[in-house]
């Protein structure tokens, strides 16, 4: 279905106003095929959204804004150890996490209660508690934008790294992803790497170990940390917690001996934004319709009727004045559309 000037404004958890020229929510991938190769639509820019939960719209959004709305779930195949579960592009990321605890699977506990959908979890290699979609993707489809070519990506084609995908950097604006195919663990094998996660598994008897009991936790985690983009607007975290080397961690130390942060394994050191964020004065600070969330100042949030001009003003400032204190470029994690204004 095809729909000209769509409004985008219940469509993106910021609730940033914008319109789709022209949005087409599409429930297959013949569908998708037609349009893309529709001569009425030939000339025109084309965009892919999902649920809109990692979007900062700044302006209305040219030519085809595409949605794949297709839904479905199917064990393709299966050892003693594993299964593998093909899943389409429409299906709601966390519904799938509960099916698959519930059908006995581990593997997504730790990515319990993130937003969005499973074709958008690729993207930006979605990740949250020691895991990311890296850890348990096999493969996926793809379509191409503009020449309507289908193509299989494996885990290693799709060169994730922390948020980041061959779709949102090499290949940007190229691909619409229409199935994922997971790699999940019939028996039980947990990632504790997060400190405070395992503190809480530690004491639960041996029999209340279980995927579930994870996502409970993780869901309670989340929830006291994170506002309800349905109760306030916001996209998750606004920023990535940057990467800097060695000699840039040991001298920020020297300055700042709390600084927060975790050595990767190439050497280098991942901060934690919203540490600095909340160093530089920015936690629970608002400016007309935006601020930095009270609880956790990595989340931007818009308070009321927030324009995409206004967020990216009041992030720039929060972005300027981190780096004038620490010397630190932070970046943006939602995906800026449209591309060009
Ligand atoms: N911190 C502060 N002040 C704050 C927030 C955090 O000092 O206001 C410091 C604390 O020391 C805290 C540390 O930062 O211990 C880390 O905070 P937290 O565990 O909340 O995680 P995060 O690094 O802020 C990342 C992801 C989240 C994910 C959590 C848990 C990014 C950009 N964000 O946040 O992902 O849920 O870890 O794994 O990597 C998202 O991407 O939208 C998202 C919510």
């Amino acid at each position: 279905m095809i729909t000209e000037n769509m409004p985008l404004i219940d469509r993106n958890t910021l609730r940033l106003p914008a319109s789709a020229e022209y949005f087409a929510e599409l429930a297959s991938e013949s569908e998708l095929r037609a349009l893309l190769l529709d001569e009425a639509f030939f000339k025109l820019p084309r965009t892919v959204v999902g649920e809109g939960s990692n979007l900062l719209l700044r302006a209305d959004v040219p030519g085809l804004v595409i949605r794949m709305a297709e839904k479905g779930l199917a064990v393709v195949a299966e050892d003693d150890e594993f299964v593998w579960l093909e899943v389409k592009a429409g299906e709601c990321w966390d519904a799938l996490v509960a099916t698959t605890i519930s059908c006995g699977w581990q593997g997504l506990e730790n990515l319990s209660l993130i937003p969005g959908s499973v074709g958008a979890a690729p993207f930006q290699n979605i990740g949250a508690y020691g895991v990311e979609l890296a850890d348990v993707l096999d493969s996926l489809s793809a379509i191409h934008l503009y020449t309507a070519e289908r193509r299989d990506f494996s885990c290693a084609d799709c060169c994730f790294s922390y948020r980041d995908s061959i779709f949102k950097s090499a290949q940007k604006g190229e691909w619409v992803i229409t199935s994922v195919r997971l790699r999940l663990n019939k028996s039980p094998k947990f990632s504790l790497g997060y400190a405070d996660l395992k503190a809480r598994f530690d004491q639960l008897p041996d029999s209340q170990r279980t995927a579930q009991a994870i996502r409970d936790m993780i869901i309670a985690l989340r929830q006291s940390k994170l506002p309800d983009p349905k109760v306030l607007a916001n996209a998750g975290s606004f920023f990535k917690n940057p990467i800097v080397s060695a000699e840039q961690h040991q001298r920020l130390q020297r300055h700042f001996p709390d600084l927060v942060s975790y050595l990767q394994s190439s050497g280098d050191y991942k901060l934690a934004a919203g540490w600095l964020i909340e160093r530089a004065g920015w936690k629970g600070r608002r400016v007309g319709n935006v601020g930095m969330h009270e609880k956790q100042a990595l989340v931007l949030v818009n308070y009321d009727a927030a324009t995409g001009a206004e967020v990216s003003e009041f992030s720039r400032q929060v972005c300027a004045s981190v780096n004038e204190m620490f010397a630190v470029l932070l970046e943006q994690e939602p995906v800026v559309l449209p591309v060009v204004i």
